[in-house]
This record gives structure tokens, C-alpha cells and sequence, in this order.
């Protein structure tokens, strides 16, 4: 299996002298292309932290990610925004949308970061937009959808440019269970069939037991990190079930507040 991202010896530490906060502490671990992994951990206990640095969006303290065996610290900032560009997709919980844009403009913005051709921008972002249902929305100001439409308006512009990591960051908080099962199926469906590696924070562990790894984390640090190995079928069943479960739990909601 070939390795997509390796962190080696991870530290981050937020501010300066007395108000110094260790968030993360010498975290070593390895993706491998095509897993889903989970990181899943108490709030506060630094999975967002991980995430951003895995997905170079932020420089660690101490230590690196290596991409594809290259690292990442010694890359030039226009490499690194390519790389970026090219090979990832983010599904973040703040949905760092141009909200005064287009639905289309936004889904549109990483093609042009591309330079992909104004033909190829229309197809590829059209068809996206299909994928996550929100074709008809294309012309839509992005600030007037609703929460679970602006997640998937993200995850259209997550996998317009073909990346071969998806980096999501609850990518079902805050939706009705209807809609993420929806995301669940969309990001999973790219696991499966296209080889898209996902990595996704959650405190969900209905979502975190569809993937085949779970990396667990408390206090910046990996308390454990397992693989299950899961075929087809055994995912059909788990999913099945965590959907089961999301529903009782809406049932026992409901019936709560009567
Ligand atoms: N910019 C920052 N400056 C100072 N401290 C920060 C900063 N960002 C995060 N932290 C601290 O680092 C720790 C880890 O934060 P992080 O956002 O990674 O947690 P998390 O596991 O993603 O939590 P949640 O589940 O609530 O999103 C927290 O104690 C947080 O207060
Ligand atoms: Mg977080």
C-alpha cells in the first residue's frame, strides 16, 4: 500500500511564554491511498488541529508531513498551494464559502486556480453539481441556501478538481440525519468506487464506524489507532446499521419531547 501522508513527530503549540498551549505532542502516523480513516476525540482534544496541519493548511511547531514521501517543509509556498489545489478537497465545518458569489462561482474557484480551460471549468463544475444535487441551484446566490446545501455546495467544490484526498471536518454536524446520510453515501461512494482517500474528523461514532480506521485522540496525543479490514458487503452492513441507529436515536428525540 503506498503512503499518501506521513506526520512525523507532530507538535504544535498556539501562542507565546504564559499563554503557550501544546494542542498537539509528537504525533507519528501514516495514511495509506484509498483508507477511510476516522479521527475521532473529546472536544478540545485536537483532531481539527491534526487535520489542518495533515492538509497543510497550517506549519507545525515541531516536525512534518511528508506528502507522496515529499516533505512538505521544504516546499515552496506556490508548490504547496498547487499541491493543495491539485491533490485535496476540504470538507470543513466553518464552509469557508464566497457566500456574495454564485453557487457555481464557488464550485467553479478551484478549476480556476487550475487554469483548467473556461470549457472544461463548465463541465467539470456542472457536473459536481449534479453529484450533490444542486444543479438547480447553480445560479443561486451561495448565501441564500440552506446549512445542509452550503455542506453539500462544499463538497461539490471538494471533488470538482478530481483530488485523491478528501479532508472533512465534521462533515455531517449540524444536518438532519436525511441529509447527512446523504453526504455520508456522496463522500463514501468516492472512497469506494473512485480510490478517493478520506480523512474525517467527527464525534459521531456512527460515521467514525464506516471507515476502515480509527485513529483515536486525547490531549494532542494518539490513544489509539486501529484498521478494520471491511469489504464491500461488510460496509452495506455497517452502514445499514448506523443508519438504524440514527434513526432510533431521531425516534428517541422525538419522543422525548413530547
Ligand atoms: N488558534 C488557536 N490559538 C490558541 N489555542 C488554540 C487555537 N486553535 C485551537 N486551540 C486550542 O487547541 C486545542 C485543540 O483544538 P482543536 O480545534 O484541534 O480541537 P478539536 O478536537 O477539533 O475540538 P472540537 O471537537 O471542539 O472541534 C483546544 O484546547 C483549543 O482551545
Ligand atoms: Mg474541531
Amino acid at each position: 500500500m503506498n503512503t499518501v501522508i506521513e506526520a512525523k513527530n507532530l507538535t504544535k503549540t498556539y501562542g507565546k511564554k504564559a499563554t503557550a498551549f501544546t494542542a498537539l505532542k509528537d504525533i507519528n502516523l501514516k495514511i495509506y491511498e484509498g483508507e477511510s480513516v476516522a479521527i475521532v476525540g473529546k472536544s478540545g482534544s485536537g483532531k481539527s488541529t491534526l487535520m489542518h496541519l495533515l492538509a497543510l493548511l497550517d506549519t507545525p511547531t515541531k516536525g512534518t508531513v511528508l506528502v507522496d514521501g515529499k516533505d512538505s517543509t521544504k516546499l515552496s509556498t506556490r508548490d504547496l498551494n498547487k499541491l493543495r489545489n491539485e491533490r485535496f478537497g476540504f470538507v470543513f465545518q466553518q464552509f469557508f464559502m464566497n457566500t456574495k458569489d454564485t453557487v457555481l462561482e464557488n464550485v467553479l474557484l478551484p478549476l480556476k486556480i487550475a487554469r483548467k480551460s473556461r470549457k472544461e471549468r463548465k463541465v467539470l463544475a456542472n457536473s459536481a453539481l449534479k453529484i450533490v444535487d444542486l444543479d438547480s441551484k447553480a445560479r443561486n446566490k451561495a448565501t441564500d441556501l440552506s446549512g445542509g446545501q452550503k455542506q453539500r455546495v462544499c463538497i461539490a467544490r471538494a471533488i470538482v478538481n478530481n483530488p485523491k484526498i478528501i479532508f472533512a471536518d465534521e462533515p455531517t454536524g449540524n444536518l438532519d440525519s436525511a441529509t447527512g446520510d446523504k453526504i455520508t453515501d456522496l463522500l463514501f461512494d468516492l472512497n469506494e468506487n473512485q480510490g478517493v482517500t478520506l480523512i474525517i474528523v467527527t464525534h459521531d461514532e456512527d460515521l467514525a464506524k464506516l471507515c476502515n480506521r480509527i485513529i483515536r485522540i486525547s490531549d494532542g496525543k494518539i490513544i489509539s489507532d486501529q484498521t478494520v479490514r471491511k469489504d464491500s458487503k461488510a460496509k452495506a452492513s455497517a452502514r445499514h446499521e448506523a443508519e438504524a441507529a440514527r434513526v432510533k436515536k431521531a425516534n428517541e428525540k422525538k419522543g422525548g419531547r413530547k
